[in-house]
């Protein structure tokens, strides 16, 4: 097994879910101290107990909407830690699906306030760390949502397209420090936040035809985001930093025109 995080430090939100529980997994096997941030006190544990007892992780129990507490947090990680060498912005909130005409403000509010205040925050307060280090990566999870329309709603759509943005400015701001940031645009994944369509699925017996409108004609798995992760947050994408890449079996590759697969 490659050791491309020994002796690094990684900062992941969303830890509890299942894209950043398999990235600390994956990263933890590559030699990474992990600082694990999620709303879920329970899940979080449950990521720092799957992980290997070579792997110094600590917890930390965040909204990572709180300007405050995220500040607090990444002070707390640096006096733990030393440093943070990899900043893995994951956590992230899917909102109703209702139509253009129907929308609550409050709703978008909070998407917005998590899925791009909350990237923005902490890479914003990890930032002056990168900068004197002159060096750092950090990887953003936007979606495929973000790139085109039908998936997770409005709110959720514009939140992941500004994720997308902001990881444009942020690599402009910072490649003069050394600092790289890319996101990922993952497609459709087993997770918490998308039960309601797996679950739906499997009742009705057709689990098969979730993702089936993808190119490679089935859905992604967390470790198979985790491991394109875990290659933008290492040196072996040293020239790589502003970029945005879908990992999605193909999904925004093409037209996906109904009736067009065979
Ligand atoms: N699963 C998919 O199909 C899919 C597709 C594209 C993008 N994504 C993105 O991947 C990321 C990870 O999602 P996942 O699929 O692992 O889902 P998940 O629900 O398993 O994980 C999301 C995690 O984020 C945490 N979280 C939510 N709001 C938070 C907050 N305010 N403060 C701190 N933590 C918070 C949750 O507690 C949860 O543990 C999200 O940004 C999501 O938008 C997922």
């Amino acid at each position: 097994m490659m050791d491309r995080f020994k002796q690094k430090t990684v900062l992941i939100t969303g830890a509890g879910g299942a894209i950043g529980r398999a990235t600390a997994i994956r990263l933890a096997s590559e030699g990474a101290n992990l600082a694990l941030v999620d709303l879920d006190q329970l899940s979080l544990q449950q990521t720092k107990n799957i992980l290997p007892a070579s792997c110094l992780a600590k917890c930390y129990i965040v909204d990572i909407a709180d300007q405050a507490a995220v500040k607090a947090c990444v002070a707390e990680v640096i006096d733990a830690f030393g440093q943070i060498d990899v900043l893995f912005n994951n956590a992230g909130m899917v909102c109703d699906a209702s139509p253009m005409g129907e929308q609550n403000l409050a709703n978008w509010k909070r998407v917005m306030e998590v899925n791009v205040y909350g990237a923005m925050m902490f890479m914003d307060n990890v930032a002056p760390h990168m900068m004197a280090a002159n060096s750092g990566a950090i990887v953003n999870t936007a979606s495929v949502a973000g790139i085109r329309a039908g998936a997770g709603g409005n709110a959720y759509s514009a939140s992941k397209a500004a994720l997308i943005n902001m990881t444009k400015t942020a690599a402009c701001d910072f490649g003069k420090y050394g600092i790289r940031v890319n996101a990922i645009c993952p497609g459709l994944v087993e997770s918490n936040m998308t039960k309601p369509a797996f679950d739906y699925a499997r009742n009705k017996g057709i689990e098969n035809r979730l993702g089936e409108r993808c190119e490679l004609r089935r859905y992604g798995h967390a470790y198979e985001i985790a491991s394109v992760v875990a290659f933008l947050a290492s040196d072996d994408a040293s020239y790589i930093t502003g970029q945005s890449l879908a990992v999605d079996g193909g999904n925004t590759a093409s037209l996906n025109l109904p009736n067009m697969k065979y």
